[in-house]
């Protein structure tokens, strides 16, 4: 069975949905901190499956042994985790602790009790700023605190990795996960993400800010590579089967920069102004996707 953190979020429930239709067994743990209870039945309105859910924190023992005593968990997809640039900025304390002290409770318990395999969800923000689409062996610097947490948890992956020679660990560095599952119900409400943001302003009919006009691009807002939720969730599902021995980085991206107003110009109703550059935000974050591709296959 595969035991998803975070698996009431937007990502996490995109991908258990994508799990349970490829008929998987699937337990979630989610605190409920940034996902709200009524996705688990709106997973269960897509999937006609009851997944099986416990609602508590990553670091919380008992409830990991009580996983553990009732389900075969094979795999850890841990997705649980803060992701907003701007919150983290504003609060790296509470990004610090919930990120990264109680990623290494649930591993160290989880690797303890024998489990093998690990997908983790990292991010792109670890990687330097560049304007060069960004390979895994790129330098890393993490501008945002987010990005910092992110890649301390690589780093405790990678300990863990040489300590025990059998795991099979990937670490999934995704750039900027977007869309939506057609049913509408699994929605990223993401606290202060573009396109959220640009869903609400055509909805309220208000001006979407856009941070920053003067970053170092082609039109001069920031460039980033977006990804459909529907591929992010596919290659999670591929590493099910595929992940190797030690610990393995794959960019999940397209390799294609857009700049906020290419988005943007999607749109042809929204409002926009142009305010402020965002701290934490860099001016371009795009990836390559040699190394995903040279592996994966449909
Ligand atoms: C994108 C661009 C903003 C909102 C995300 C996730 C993070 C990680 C990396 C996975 C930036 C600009 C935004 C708005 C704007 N993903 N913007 N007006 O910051 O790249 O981070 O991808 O780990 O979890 O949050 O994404 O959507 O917040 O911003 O102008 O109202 O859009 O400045 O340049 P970001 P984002």
């Amino acid at each position: 069975m595969i035991l998803v953190t975070g698996g009431l979020g937007y990502i996490g429930s995109h991908l258990v949905v994508d799990l349970l239709q490829d008929n998987q067994e699937v337990v979630i743990l989610d605190n409920l901190s940034r996902s709200d209870i009524t996705v688990l039945d709106n997973i269960q309105t897509i999937t006609n499956k009851q997944p099986i859910f416990y609602n508590g924190c990553i670091s919380n023992v008992s409830i990991l042994q009580e996983i553990l005593d009732n389900h075969d968990i094979t795999h850890l997809m841990h997705l649980a985790g803060f992701k907003s640039v701007k919150e983290g900025e504003k609060y790296p304390e509470l990004y610090w602790d919930n990120n990264v002290n109680k990623s290494i409770t649930l591993f160290e318990y989880l690797v303890d009790r024998g489990l093998k395999n690990i997908i983790f969800s990292s991010s792109a923000t670890v990687y330097a700023p560049s304007d060069e689409p960004l390979t895994e062996d790129s330098p890393t610097g993490p501008i945002p605190t987010y990005g910092s947490t992110k890649l301390f948890v690589e780093q405790i992956l990678r300990k863990i990795s040489e300590q025990n020679s059998r795991l099979k660990i990937t670490i999934l560095r995704y750039f900027n996960p977007i869309g939506q599952h057609q049913s509408g119900l699994l929605q990223d409400n993401g606290a202060d993400n573009l396109y959220p943001n640009i869903k609400r302003a055509l909805e309220t009919n208000s001006a979407l800010s856009v941070y920053g006009s003067d970053y170092p691009t082609k039109d001069g807002t920031c460039v980033r590579d977006y990804i459909d939720i529907s591929d992010l969730t596919k290659y999670h599902k591929f590493f099910l089967t595929n992940s190797t021995p030690g610990c393995e980085v794959y960019n999940v991206g397209t390799g294609v920069g857009r700049s906020v107003l290419e988005i943007i110009s999607e749109f042809s109703t929204l409002i926009y102004e142009f305010k402020d550059r965002r701290s934490g935000d860099v001016a371009s974050l795009v990836c390559s996707v040699d190394k995903l591709k040279s592996i994966y296959k449909e």
